[in-house]
């Protein structure tokens, strides 16, 4: 047995098997209906929830209470909620009567179990009240506090959330699992001259309190909470756009069109149900490019091109008022229920404003092939043999966090065009639609719920029998088949395609004609192909204006060309992209380019390590990651 003797080996092998023992018990603790949440709705359910909380600027925390309405549903005696890193004063009943409560042990990214015990445990069918008395740590993972300095009128704090997909129990004891739906209302207390934003109507404000209310039940990963010092303005009957008061009119005029693109999702979905649709312009640390808050959609300030180009991502938002917020994944092994039917979805009404109706199915065609291009980069990326590249993913073990990517936003959506071609194209594909989003509305589910729903629907249509089910849910890499898309708006694109290489005389007639999005279609099939040289890159970039782009999306685009044709003088330039702003949809990829690159591999890590305190949680979190700091 070489140079250990068999007792050392015995130990070892009691070492392994205790760690085996400890990780496989404390993933047991998690829900056997969700992997990401320690919750047991089936026992006890929140139905509401009661926040009564103040916003500590000075010392980073949300502190109060939160009175929950639980409807018991098993005589275990036991609530069970999820916590990340609150501090729990006192557990008791609404007369005050005190609760015993454990802790269990925090599960790195998972938090701890709550359990509450029940004063007597025979009482099925009771609805009880608990009121909890907590606070949230400094560095709850659904929060960013930001310095006066991250903010643009450089005076006040900032505070804003980020609760999908599971950061909500960081600031609330909730049953963190997307099968649960609950209404709340809230009041916050912040100080002054601040303004309080939520996931919910607004009451009237007085004093320093605000109120809300949000009469819709929710899944706790749509709570949010934003606190500012704001400025509004109109944009229509059901919507106002928030944001610091430097950012407000260009706001104001790039999302000018809400109203209009929430009267034609509408009349594709139905009517909305939220009743408000306001959007928040978040300060430019925000990770994502939207999230899709009811009543309050938060966007990234990156949007804000000065042309309106970036407009698909509002429409993206505001079809998650259907898919995702009204109709619900029931864990996020199911997510791309939410996502892809939402892109699927904002394609649809994006080209269902296009008058001409031959345009818009090219218009549709388009930006689905955009959505190729970004599934063929993913399963690139994450690899094509790699599990997670599966439409219905199993996330035992997974945080929620590191299984993101586009891969269910643009595998789930060609899949149900896929559907739509096969059952006989919309006519007949949008009626489903409507009958899904009735039948599943304010409920959660998951894939096998849909695939019955869609075969007893379609029960006399045929066609179906040819869904190959398990090569498009269950297996990775790219789909089993590509739509036959049309190509008009793709083909100058390729023809010039053809001609780019290192010989290419750049100008500016090359693509003058070409929309924002179909330079963004170029780079990005340049970004797929072997680098140009750095001269050909910089004539380029002059001769297609890139280098003074306003719009992030190519912006992003070609800082990552100019890093993959090793241009060392854009480095600056893309390590200021990364501060600047933290998309992670950009800050991600570049950095993993850079990290790719060995010469600037040790400036883009000190570059990180110096940023990283400006960077919320998840950014940060998958960020270190990418570079492989991970210790
Ligand atoms: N709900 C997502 C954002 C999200 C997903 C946050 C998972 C946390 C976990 C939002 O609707 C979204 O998809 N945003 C996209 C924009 C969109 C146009 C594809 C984004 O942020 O890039
Ligand atoms: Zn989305």
């Amino acid at each position: 047995m070489g140079n250990i003797n068999k007792i050392q080996f015995l130990t070892l092998v009691e070492f392994f098997y205790s760690l085996f023992l400890s990780h496989a018990s404390t993933m047991s603790a998690l829900s056997p209906l969700d992997p990401s949440s320690y919750s047991r709705p089936e026992i006890a359910v929140v139905k509401h929830t009661s926040f009564s909380l103040n916003v500590d600027f000075e010392k980073k925390v949300l502190s109060g209470s939160a009175l929950i309405t639980v409807d018991v549903l098993q005589d275990t005696g036991e609530v069970i909620l999820d916590t990340s890193n609150l501090t729990i004063h006192s557990i008791e009943l609404e007369d005050g009567t005190p609760l015993k409560y454990t802790l269990g042990d925090d599960l790195h990214n998972y938090g701890s179990k709550l359990t509450i015990k029940l004063p007597k445990t025979e009482i099925a069918g009771e609805t009880l009240k608990i009121k909890i008395d907590y606070a949230s740590s400094q560095t709850a993972s659904a929060l960013q506090w930001l310095e006066p300095s991250q903010t643009s009128g450089k005076k006040h704090p900032y505070l804003f959330s980020q609760c999908q997909p599971i950061h909500a129990r960081s600031i609330i004891p909730c049953q963190d699992t997307p099968a649960v739906k609950f209404t709340y209302d809230a009041e916050v207390t912040a100080p002054e001259e601040f303004t309080v934003l939520m996931s919910a109507l607004r009451g009237e404000s007085r004093s320093a309190k605000a109120t809300f209310r949000q009469p819709v039940p929710i899944p706790a990963y749509l709570l949010a909470i934003a606190v500012g010092v704001l400025d509004s303005r109109e944009l229509g009957p059901r919507s106002r756009v928030w944001s610091e008061k430097e950012e407000i009119e260009k706001s104001a005029w790039e999302f000018a069109e809400t109203e209009k693109y929430l009267q034609a999702a509408e009349r594709l979905c139905g009517p909305y149900v939220w009743t408000q649709y306001d959007l928040l312009v978040l300060p430019p640390s925000f990770p994502y490019g939207g999230m899709e808050n009811p009543c309050l959609t938060f966007v990234t300030p990156t949007l804000l091109a000065g042309d309106r180009s970036l407009a698909d991502v509002l429409v993206h938002e505001i079809m998650h008022s259907w898919t995702g917020n009204l109709v619900t994944n029931r864990n996020f092994e199911h997510f791309w229920l939410n996502e892809g039917f939402t892109v699927f979805l904002e394609r649809k009404v994006g080209a269902s404003l296009i008058d001409d109706s031959a345009e818009a199915k090219k218009s549709r065609d388009f930006h689905s092939l955009l959505g190729l291009q970004e599934l063929t980069e993913a399963v690139t990326t994450i690899g094509a043999t790699n599990p997670l590249t599966q439409l219905q993913v199993n996330l035992k073990g997974v945080h929620p966090d590191d299984a993101f990517s586009r891969v269910p936003y643009e595998k789930g959506s060609l899949f149900l065009r896929y559907l739509e071609d096969l059952v006989g194209g919309p006519e007949v594909f949008d009626d489903f639609l409507r009958s899904y989003l009735n039948h599943f509305a304010r409920k959660s589910l998951d894939t096998d719920q849909f695939k019955a729903y869609l075969l007893k629907y379609f029960s006399d249509n045929e066609k179906l029998n040819a869904v190959d089910w398990k090569a498009w849910l269950n297996t990775s890499g790219m789909p089993p088949v590509i739509p036959d898309y049309d190509t008009s708006m793709t083909k100058a694109i390729t023809t010039l395609l053809g001609q780019i290489n290192d010989n290419h005389e750049f100008k500016y007639g090359d693509v003058k004609v070409f929309t924002p999005h179909q330079i963004i279609h170029l780079l990005q099939e340049l970004i797929e192909r072997p680098p140009l040289s750095v001269d050909s890159l910089r004539s380029m970039g002059q001769a297609y204006k890139l280098d003074t782009s306003k719009n992030a999306e190519i912006k992003y685009r070609w800082l990552r060309l100019c890093i993959r044709s090793k241009d060392l003088d854009k480095v600056p330039e893309a390590l200021d992209f990364v501060n600047k702003q933290g998309r992670m949809k950009y800050v991600r990829p570049i950095y993993r380019d850079l990290y790719a690159w060995e010469e600037v591999r040790q400036q883009a890590i000190n570059n990180f390590l110096e940023n990283e305190k400006y960077m919320m949680h998840v950014s940060a979190y998958t960020v270190r990651k990418d570079l492989h700091l991970n210790n």
